[in-house]
């Protein structure tokens, strides 16, 4: 994404489904998710829990169980309408009795003892469809397209097919028209003869294989199924269309599941080296390459991880990160600065730009680099320069430690789910789980 913008104060809902109100305007609906475990094990223990809600004339919106990770018995997750009883003493009355109680909420600034909702399993994030804060279709007066019919009914289109999308499908087929690759060769053309000098060397390595593998071409833009296919054999990221411009905190919240949510729409035909937003040329010349990466796609997910149930100024601060690095980063290579960030390279102006003696160099900091203010619509004049991904990823996960949330995250790629670390068994399970990897290397090292 170009802009990752926390336009909470206007959340623009779209119709469709059910969805979770978010912002301020969260004031007339507030739903809100409870984890807990009976702490009585006999038969029927979820069905007293679940009179107590009836009791209180509480809504709920969805009930799942679960084996629990934190000891014998049962966990249940039960989102709850807010709008309907009396909540509070219904969650306290749960809370009384539960042997594990937590509370993960939307509307957490009316109770700080409860942390923001973020998705728990990978399909979760079928719900940000449904919260998108302008609609791809919807184009500012000052947009390349905004008086051309044609152009806002393609954009419409591809608003759409993103909206419907589930997960578990397969990415929309698109039959791009002869104007819109037109347009893709125009960039394609000018973008792949910088690379060789301008981009880190890790583009570079993985441009030939996208080029071999998903009809990277002059003459073809690629489909996003191929793209996000070829990534997932390489690291395990995916993309998923989205249909126009998510807050920070869904964005990053994507990553934490390696999955990124990429543009399918194409920019204008009348400035082909020109977009205002983030079109299928920045996601799959910019981004694509790099989410091929082993070192790169960790980083990217240790920034979604970090998200994940932060307060609002750490998804702010990890949003400015992001985009410093993911977005604008640079590096040093072989003492030769060189561009990795999606944003330089789908840019013909700002990639050659950014190798000049103009804008001003600074070391990747989190702390620091999280403070800083950045232009959305000109050229940077700062940007912050890395010595490698493993040690951008240190730095990240060092700050990450220092975001309030009660609890550690981790994903899980087996269950495509976050687990919430807050127990002694989870965590000495995960141990042993390591202890046994380990002594598989240790195996394996012996016989080299
Ligand atoms: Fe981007």
């Amino acid at each position: 994404m170009y802009r990752l913008q926390q336009e909470l104060d206007k959340p623009t809902l779209k119709e469709g489904g059910s969805y979770i109100m978010e912002g301020h305007d969260a004031a007339e609906a507030k739903n809100v998710c409870l984890i807990f475990s009976p702490e009585q094990e006999e038969a029927g223990a979820l069905a007293k829990m679940l009179r107590i809600f009836d009791e209180h004339r509480v809504n709920l919106l969805h009930i799942e169980s679960r084996s629990s990770t934190r000891g014998p018995g049962y966990e249940f997750m039960v989102e709850c309408d807010g709008k309907r009883g009396t909540l509070g003493p219904a969650i306290e009355a749960i809370r009384e009795k539960s042997n594990y109680f937590n509370i993960i909420s939307r509307d957490y600034k009316d109770n700080e003892a409860t942390v923001p909702w973020f998705p728990r399993r990978i399909r979760d994030l079928d719900r940000f469809a449904n919260q998108i804060l302008s609609y791809g279709a919807e184009l500012d007066s000052d947009h390349p397209g905004f008086t051309d019919q044609t152009y806002r009914e393609r954009r419409k289109y591809f608003a759409d097919i993103a909206f419907n999308y589930k997960h578990g499908q397969p990415l929309p087929h698109v039959d791009y028209t002869p104007e819109e690759v037109n347009t893709w060769r125009e960039v394609f053309r000018n973008l792949t003869k910088l690379y060789r000098t301008h981009a880190c060397r890790e583009h570079n390595h993985v441009f030939p294989l996208l080029i071999e593998n998903c009809g990277y071409r002059e003459d073809n833009i690629p489909q996003l199924e191929d793209v996000s296919n070829f990534l997932k054999d390489c690291t395990g990221f995916t993309l998923r269309p989205v249909a126009g411009l998510l807050s920070s905190r869904d964005f990053l919240a994507g990553l934490a599941f390696r999955v990124f949510h990429s543009t399918q729409y194409i920019r204008h035909p009348s400035k082909p080296l020109y977009t205002p937003e983030p079109d299928v040329c920045h996601e799959l010349l910019g981004h694509a390459p790099l989410f091929a990466d082993p070192s790169f796609a960790q980083f990217s997910q240790e920034i979604g991880l970090a998200s994940l149930g932060a307060p609002d100024e750490f998804v702010e601060k990890l949003a400015t990160c992001f985009w410093f690095t993911v977005e604008y980063g640079m590096c040093r290579q072989n003492g030769e600065l060189k561009a990795y960030g999606a944003g330089l390279l789908s840019s013909f102006g700002e990639l050659q730009y950014c190798l000049t003696d103009k804008p001003e160099l600074r070391e990747f900091d989190p702390a620091k680099t999280c403070e800083q203010k950045y232009p959305i619509t000109e050229y940077q004049p700062v940007y912050f320069v890395s010595e490698s991904f493993e040690d951008a990823i240190q730095k990240m996960i060092n700050y990450a430690n220092t975001i309030p949330r009660p609890f550690g995250v981790r994903y899980d790629p087996y269950t495509q789910s976050i687990e919430i670390l807050d127990s002694v068994p989870q965590i000495s399970n995960l141990m042993r789980n390591i202890h046994n990897e380990f002594e598989v290397l240790q195996n394996a090292f012996k016989k080299l």
